[in-house]
């Protein structure tokens, strides 16, 4: 390829100007005149091959990579303003794919390239080591794959380098993979960037340690090497050789130079397969704001000084991993801390934390651990010190062992408070009325844990609530008509409690509703029809277990996209409703253990996706309806203890004895041989051949025995 020849210079006198207008015209209308206004053959070939090497440009970004212009010109394209050389190369989100030319390394004024959320493959140019004035690099989010080039440290100047989230595991071969990942470790050359401030290696898969040299990147203030998951598409020797090995980049392989890191405000290290404890280095970084290992194997405890350590954390998350010890109280001092995640550990011991100095505080996750202290009842009491945390979105606490009674001062939590999270403790006593002032909750969960008492009419004030778990505990007296006022509830647990009256028609205002739960209560009365004027109730009906009597109501055929309707064991009687037949959404459908009787009705053959149906114990009788045996998707099918009568059929789900029951019923014949049922007469029906000959011979006994 050639230079462009045509070479104009800027000229102020106007001749010259109205004679370039000219020839500009003339270059717009003959596309064979090329144009340049000085600059370096090099750069304009180097970006000329960049641009042959893209196989995909669906937004036209590089249509402008012509002749008409000055590279300079063409998009994502800037320049020196004197020596007219390549300083940036910004290309990002464009949809590009391709592979990256090793031309570009030869860009040597290039300051930024940045290419990141595009799909380039193939490998990242060893040339590019060449560029020593480049600063900022970002590949991440494309499809490079192989390993980082050592002489990236050639990038002496190098201050952000980002390769997150590529796809290093891409395209190797198979048998290849094994060694290629053994390889594939972050090279200790990257040391020499000592002006490295930001360096996102996230979501690769690198293996082996951190480089002990990388201390040399004094200046680092960032450091992500998140999900580089040894585990993740390793062949299972492999991911067992890294676990014997351990491969532990931050455990005894790594010394504590790297706490010569002092500079460092991020370090993101989350799902690295991380075994051992913390190193304490990271503990003297006292700048570190974001800090995360989640989801590693790490062990120990933290310091009891970490919150004095570490003043400016703002987010901290340790959550998933197999942690021990107390929370240190010293996080009390983290006045800066928004994010504390360490749900999922082994931490135990009263939560002994006062929030009241963390005033920005807006997540604290810390379900799935053991906070109880020693056999003491008020493990909640660290609620009191929430109140001044106005900013409080999420308080997770659930699974936790807590054993006591919910504070009245939970209803002092901030309004912005959008998930409170207690379920799966030993929380005893009533659910205090204050709750009814956490206006902002969209989240209740206190589910699995002893409260006992009436649920508080003011739950009816939670006006934003979305999912409202009170199943599990030993709630008494009827359920507050209140609970009406919840229009926006999606789903409502309220099973296994002891709540007692009738089942408040106001849920008829719930339009919002997918999941209603009470069963196992002491429900009574009539199921009200307005609760089944809920078309929105897709999921699953559950008033099972309960003293709940009459019919079932004809409005139930509104319920068109109803999955699961399960009312059984309550006293429910009067035939079953043809309008179930219009539920045609059920998957299951349990009306065992009530009075129902009369025949099955022929409405139901439209249920054809019932894989459950279960009408066992009632007084159903009839003929077992022909429908039955054609629906393929019956799973399961009780019609055990009732009164049916006539065949029973051999195809379909009664082909296979362990799919259906019909024991108790004592008027059938035919059916799998398995059964013992009398054989049927001609016309189908059952005609009870009685075994006259075992009554002659019982009353010849009885007899012999009378007369002896
Ligand atoms: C272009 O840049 C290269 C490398 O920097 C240099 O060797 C060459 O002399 C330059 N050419 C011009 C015309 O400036
Ligand atoms: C050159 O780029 C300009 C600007 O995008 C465009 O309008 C023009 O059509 C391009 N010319 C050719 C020959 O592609
Ligand atoms: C780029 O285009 C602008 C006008 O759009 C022009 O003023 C400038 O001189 C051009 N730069 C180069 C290097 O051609
Ligand atoms: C990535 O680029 C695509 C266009 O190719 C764009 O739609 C998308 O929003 C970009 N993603 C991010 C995270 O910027
Ligand atoms: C630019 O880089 C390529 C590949 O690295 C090389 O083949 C070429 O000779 C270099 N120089 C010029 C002037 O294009
Ligand atoms: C980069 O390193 C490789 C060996 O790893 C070497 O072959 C190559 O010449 C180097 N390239 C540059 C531009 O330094
Ligand atoms: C980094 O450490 C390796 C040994 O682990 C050594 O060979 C290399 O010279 C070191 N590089 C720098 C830049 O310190
Ligand atoms: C932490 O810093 C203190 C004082 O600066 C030093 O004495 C201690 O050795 C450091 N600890 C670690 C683990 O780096
Ligand atoms: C919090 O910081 C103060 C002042 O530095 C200190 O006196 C106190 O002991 C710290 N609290 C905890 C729980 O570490
Ligand atoms: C975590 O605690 C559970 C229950 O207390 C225990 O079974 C488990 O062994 C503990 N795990 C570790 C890593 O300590
Ligand atoms: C909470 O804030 C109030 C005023 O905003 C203040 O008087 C009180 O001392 C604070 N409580 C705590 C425990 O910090
Ligand atoms: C706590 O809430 C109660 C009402 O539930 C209110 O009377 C009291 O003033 C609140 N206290 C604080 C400190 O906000």
């Amino acid at each position: 390829m050639k230079l462009p020849q045509a070479i104009i210079y800027f000229s102020s006198s106007s001749l010259i100007s109205f004679l370039f207008y000219g020839l500009g015209i003339l270059c717009l209308t003959s596309a064979t005149v090329s144009v340049s206004y000085g600059g370096n053959e090099t750069d304009y070939l180097a970006l000329l091959s960049f641009k042959s090497m893209i196989a995909q440009d669906p937004n036209k970004v590089l249509t402008s990579w012509n002749h008409s212009f000055h590279f300079c010109n063409w998009s994502g394209i800037s320049c020196g303003e004197q020596h007219k050389r390549v300083t940036v190369l910004r290309l990002y989100s464009k949809g590009l794919e391709g592979s990256l030319s090793p031309h570009v390394g030869n860009l040597s004024f290039l300051r930024e390239l940045s290419l990141w959320n595009n799909s380039f493959q193939g490998t990242i140019p060893h040339e590019l080591g060449r560029l020593s004035r480049l600063r900022i690099l970002y590949l991440d989010e494309n499809k490079f794959s192989g390993v980082i080039p050592t002489n990236l440290s050639g990038c002496s100047k190098l201050e952000v380098l980002s390769l997150a989230q590529n796809n290093l595991a891409g395209n190797i071969p198979k048998e290849m993979s094994l060694l290629s990942k053994l390889t594939r470790t972050i090279p200790h050359e990257l040391g020499r960037l000592s002006r490295l401030r930001i360096l996102y290696l996230d979501e690769n898969k690198f293996s082996g340690v951190i480089p002990t040299n990388l201390s040399g990147c004094s200046k680092l203030e960032v450091l992500s090497l998140a999900q580089n998951n040894l585990a993740g598409n390793i062949p299972k020797e492999m991911s067992l050789l890294s676990k014997l090995t351990s491969l532990n980049p931050l455990g005894g392989s790594i010394p504590d130079t790297l706490g010569l890191w002092k500079s460092l405000t991020a370090f993101y290290c989350g799902e690295c397969n991380l075994y051992g404890s913390i190193p304490h280095f990271i503990f003297n970084l006292s700048l570190l704001a974001t800090f995360s290992l989640a989801g590693n194997h790490l062990t120990g405890s933290l310091p009891s000084q970490i919150g004095n350590q570490l003043p400016n954390l703002e987010w901290l998350q340790l959550r998933d991993n197999e942690l021990t010890g107390v929370l240190p109280p010293s996080f009390s001092n983290c006045s800066k801390l928004r994010f504390l995640e360490m749900s999922h550990n082994n931490f135990s011991g009263k939560l002994t934390i006062d929030f009241s100095k963390l005033r920005d505080i807006k997540s604290v996750m810390l379900q799935y651990n053991n906070f109880h202290g020693r056999g003491e009842a008020d493990d909640m009491r660290f609620i009191d010190s929430l109140k001044n945390c106005t900013r409080l979105v999420y308080l997770g606490l659930s699974n936790c062992n807590l054993i006591g009674v919910l504070p009245i001062s939970i209803g002092n939590l901030s309004d912005q408070l959008s998930s409170l999270v207690l379920g799966d403790n030993q929380l005893f006593g009533n659910l205090p009325s204050s709750v009814g002032s956490l206006v902002g909750l969209t989240y209740l969960d206190l589910q699995s844990n002893r409260f006992k008492g009436k649920i508080p009419t003011t739950i009816g004030k939670l006006q934003k609530l979305q999912r409202l778990g009170l199943n599990s505990n030993q709630f008494s007296e009827p359920i507050p008509d209140a609970i009406g006022n919840l229009s926006l509830l999606i789903e409502l647990y309220l099973q296994s409690n002891k709540l007692e009256g009738h089942i408040p028609s106001s849920l008829g205002n719930c339009k919002e509703l997918n999941v209603l739960n009470f069963a196992d209560n002491r429900l009574s009365g009539e199921i009200p029809s307005q609760l089944l004027q809920l078309p929105s109730l897709t999921i699953l009906l559950n008033l099972s277990q309960n003293n709940l009597s009459g019919s079932i109501p004809s409005e139930i055929k509104d319920l068109r996209m109803l999955s699961g309707l399960d009312l059984s064991y309550n006293n429910l009687s009067g035939t079953i409703t043809s309008s179930l037949g219009e539920c045609i959404s059920l998957t299951v459908l349990n009306l065992s253990g009530n009075q129902f009787q009369g025949i099955i009705p022929s409405s139901l053959s439209s249920l054809r996706g019932l894989q459950v149906l279960d009408i066992s114990q009632n007084y159903l009788s009839g003929k077992i309806p022909q429908f039955l045996d054609k629906w393929n998707s019956l799973e399961f099918l009780n019609l055990s203890f009732n009164d049916f009568e006539g065949e029973v059929p051999v195809v379909g789900v009664f082909g296979n004895a362990s799919l259906f029951s019909v024991l108790g019923n004592n008027r059938l014949c035919g059916g799998l041989v398995t059964l013992e049922l009398p054989k049927c007469n001609d016309n189908g029906s059952k005609k009870k051949k009685f075994p006259f000959f075992l009554l002659f011979i019982l009353i010849a006994q009885t007899l012999l025995v009378v007369l002896c």
